[in-house]
């Protein structure tokens, strides 16, 4: 197996702050604050506001803006929340609607609307508090397995999946659900379609779809055969057993993109008649190797991630890669590393820019086998644009085996 972790130190030194690098990926809101009072917590609702949310939810814009525009409401919140994560705006918005407060799927429309927000949130301070303290922002979002699928297909079969950052292990679960490959010509979609391959699970109660143009004789016909799978995460969810767990993973849905709430609540459906993953709780680098050796020996290991190495610091993604490396070069039969992260975050691994790059391109994650991009993926999962060079890499892995 090759994982080209060569440029690991330029990539550090250029960006080892000691805070998460500001991308699309490490959101403002996931950094810590330099000013803990109440003007750094409006400051930070006003970045949110702009960066964050505007053109994606306009309930969160509109919400956010208005805190960072009232000193007493973000007086109780740097007063009564620790500096740093538990402020993120979005922890605080997702624990009012978990509480089902008011407007909890729209947001607030007009000064009205938001004052009726904040006397529910003040009145209810001391649940909305617990929620913020207890959970963390986390999402999980099992389409992004319509981009491992063409991957995790071609491997040599059976396979042994070990997620890390598995959140609530459902992009564990590739084999579970249905996939429609909607074959597109050019870039992203481009212009013309051209006819859609479905693929999956038959019966399930989920469908992803995905824009592609990966060749349709190259998309996997059949699903993957897993005969072990496990994850590693700090904070573990279990939708399927602890119903609160789901409400949780909803909440952090922002509101206006119902589609992916109802996706998410189908994938559970999906998965709920299977024997559950184990999720490590823990430490992504430091649980890796015993659970890896757990791995039976006749399957073909994949540890694969995605979007979650942001939540490192740069110094540690190297090390995760070379831990990585050195797991699978240690392990009779080998195994491959599938990441999904944004170019950013592993910058060691360049993907090729593109001839018209769009806004929206910015977002795009970059999936990798064994260090090398094979594709730019959408953020969460619906579209799957195929690098040159993808098919050296997936047969290379194929005949090698390693
Ligand atoms: C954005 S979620 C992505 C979840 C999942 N990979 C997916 O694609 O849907 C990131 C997850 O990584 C986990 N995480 C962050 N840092 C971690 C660490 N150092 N060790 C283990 N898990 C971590 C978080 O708890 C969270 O569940």
């Amino acid at each position: 197996m090759v994982v080209n972790v060569g440029n690991a130190g330029r990539a550090e030194s250029a960006t080892n702050t000691g805070h998460l690098a500001r991308t699309p990926y490490t959101r403002s809101d996931e950094c810590i604050d330099s000013d803990a009072g109440t003007r750094g917590v409006a400051e930070r609702y006003r970045d949110f506001a702009w960066r964050e949310a505007r053109g994606r939810s306009d309930a969160h814009e509109e919400l956010s803006a208005r805190i960072s525009q009232d000193p007493e409401f973000c007086d109780l919140l740097s007063g009564s929340l620790p500096a740093g994560n538990k402020r993120q705006p979005n922890l605080l918005l997702a624990a009012v609607r978990y509480l089902d407060g008011p407007h909890a799927e729209q947001g607030p429309h007009g000064a009205a609307a938001y004052g009726r927000w904040r006397e529910w949130t003040i009145r209810h301070w001391d649940e909305v508090r617990a929620v913020i303290m207890q959970r963390a922002t986390q999402t999980n979002e099992p389409a992004r397995c319509a981009t491992l699928l063409p991957l995790l297909a071609r491997l040599p079969q059976p396979l042994a999946l070990l997620e890390v950052g598995a959140s609530a292990g459902l992009c564990l679960h590739p084999d579970r659900y249905r996939y429609r490959y909607q074959q597109a010509y050019g870039y992203e979609g481009g212009a013309h379609g051209a006819g859609a391959v479905e693929v999956g699970a038959p019966g399930s109660p989920v469908v992803f779809g995905c824009r592609t143009q990966w060749p349709a004789g190259q998309l996997p016909e059949r699903l993957p055969e897993i005969v072990w799978r496990a994850g590693i995460d700090l904070n573990p969810l279990d939708p399927v057993a602890v119903p609160d767990d789901l409400r949780w993973l909803r909440a952090l849905v922002w509101p206006g993109d119902e589609e992916r709430a109802a996706r998410l609540s189908a994938a559970v459906e999906a998965v709920r008649a299977a024997p559950r993953p184990r999720i490590v709780r823990g430490d992504l680098i430091d649980e890796l190797p015993a659970l890896a050796a757990e791995a039976p020996p006749e399957a073909t290991l994949v540890i694969f991630h995605s979007a979650v190495l942001t939540y490192l610091p740069p110094a540690r993604r190297a090390e995760f890669a070379h831990l990585v490396r050195s797991l699978l070069e240690g392990r009779a039969g080998g195994g491959h590393w599938i990441s999904n992260e944004h170019h950013s975050v592993l910058p060691w691994i360049t993907a090729p820019a593109h001839p018209s790059p769009r806004p929206e391109d910015e977002l795009l994650l970059t999936l990798a086998l064994d260090g090398r991009p094979v594709a730019l993926t959408g953020p969460h999962g619906q579209s799957l644009h195929r690098l040159r060079g993808a098919e050296e890499a997936a047969g290379a892995a194929r005949t090698t085996g390693s």
